[in-house]
């Protein structure tokens, strides 16, 4: 017995040095240590040994359990140094590594442009108003004295949801909504989409985008309205910019005028840009019609007001020299990354 103990010890001594993790620890634990480990086993058959031999034995057995014990202990506490150290190796950061770039996008240009007339308006004391794109015929059209079989309603076709529900044809519905809700003084200019049954080209597209501007007050004059315009050209083109207004008609407003403004690629003299003329088409304007005061419940004997409003699309053409509308809808990153 003697010798099948020093034997279990050599052998768990020459096991313990080819044990490399805590798994095969526990293996080597159970198989010596465990309810039907070795030692046990010799434990259980002392019941055979003489009255001499058995505290011997039993104190060799207690002897290689300690011994074996006290190694395996030894160790599961070198591996789990080992596994830590190879952990926190493995975890290593290299802060000196270049980071993934974060490729930031931009602002579209329609948007760019939209920010810089916000920001013209705001600073002469505007406010910024949004309305809906489904819109009430009477909004759209009707309150804007154009009833139903007005030629106007000809250039302005659209897509009807029903006989009284249309996709805006022009953000002027805002000057009802705006002029129906606040009472003067009023200063906002609401920017947005609109829709037209126009077939896509160059120069046209079903959607795109408006800008309404409103003024009303006591003692509003068309100076005022050119007054304010002028400068919101010289500020989005450049101070050299000149305005000149011709006559024309819509009918919400009286009078009415179309705001032309020098060419600001070849400064009046004449290009490929303004086609030769000097002069490029900018807006659309006139005074707030009394009738139209009148649908939204303001007095024109004491108020009056200016109205304007124009495509955004193509001030953005002309503020980047782009010639195509439909590169602003395409969404292509190569003309895109340009801006
Ligand atoms: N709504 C007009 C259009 O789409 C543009 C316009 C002209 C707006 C004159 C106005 C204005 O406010 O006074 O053609």
């Amino acid at each position: 017995m003697k010798e099948k103990l020093e034997q279990i010890k050599v052998n768990a001594v020459n096991a313990l040095k080819n044990t490399l993790d805590a798994a095969q620890l526990e293996n080597l634990r159970v198989k010596y240590l465990g309810k039907k480990g070795e030692l046990t086993l010799v434990s259980k058959g002392m019941g055979g040994l003489t009255q001499e031999e058995r505290p011997i034995i039993g104190k060799l057995v207690n002897e290689v359990r300690a011994f074996i014990e006290e190694n395996l202990e030894k160790l599961s506490e070198e591996i789990k140094k080992r596994e830590k150290t190879s952990k926190l190796k493995d975890e290593i950061i290299d802060i000196s590594m270049p980071g993934k770039k974060q490729k930031l996008g931009h602002k579209h240009p329609l948007e760019m442009t939209l920010d810089s007339i916000k920001d013209i308006f705001i600073s002469m004391g505007f406010e910024i108003t949004e309305g809906p794109e489904v819109e009430l015929d009477y909004y759209n059209f009707e309150a804007l004295n154009i009833p139903k079989n007005h030629p106007a309603r000809g250039e302005q076709d659209t897509f009807y949801i029903n006989d009284n529900i249309v996709l805006r044809t022009q953000t002027s519905n805002m000057q009802i909504r705006t002029m129906e809700k606040e009472k003067p003084p009023i200063r906002i200019i609401s920017p947005g989409k609109v829709y037209r049954a126009d077939a896509v080209d160059a120069t046209h597209s079903p959607i795109f985008y408006q800008i309404e501007g409103l003024v009303v007050d006591k003692g509003i004059t068309m100076a005022d309205l050119r007054g304010t315009l002028d400068i919101f050209a010289k500020k989005l083109y450049g101070d050299k910019v000149k305005t000149k207004f011709r006559p024309h008609h819509f009918p919400f407003t009286e009078p009415s005028a179309e705001m032309d403004a020098s060419c600001f690629s070849c400064g009046g003299e004449g290009c490929k840009m303004c086609k030769g003329s000097g002069w490029i088409e900018l807006l659309g304007c006139g005074m707030v019609h009394p009738q139209v005061l009148r649908n939204c419940g303001i007095d024109p004997e004491v108020y009056s007001g200016f109205a304007f409003g124009f495509g955004l699309d193509r001030m953005t053409l002309m503020k980047y020299g782009i010639d195509d509308i439909r590169l602003l809808y395409e969404s292509d990153i190569r003309f895109l990354n340009q801006f």
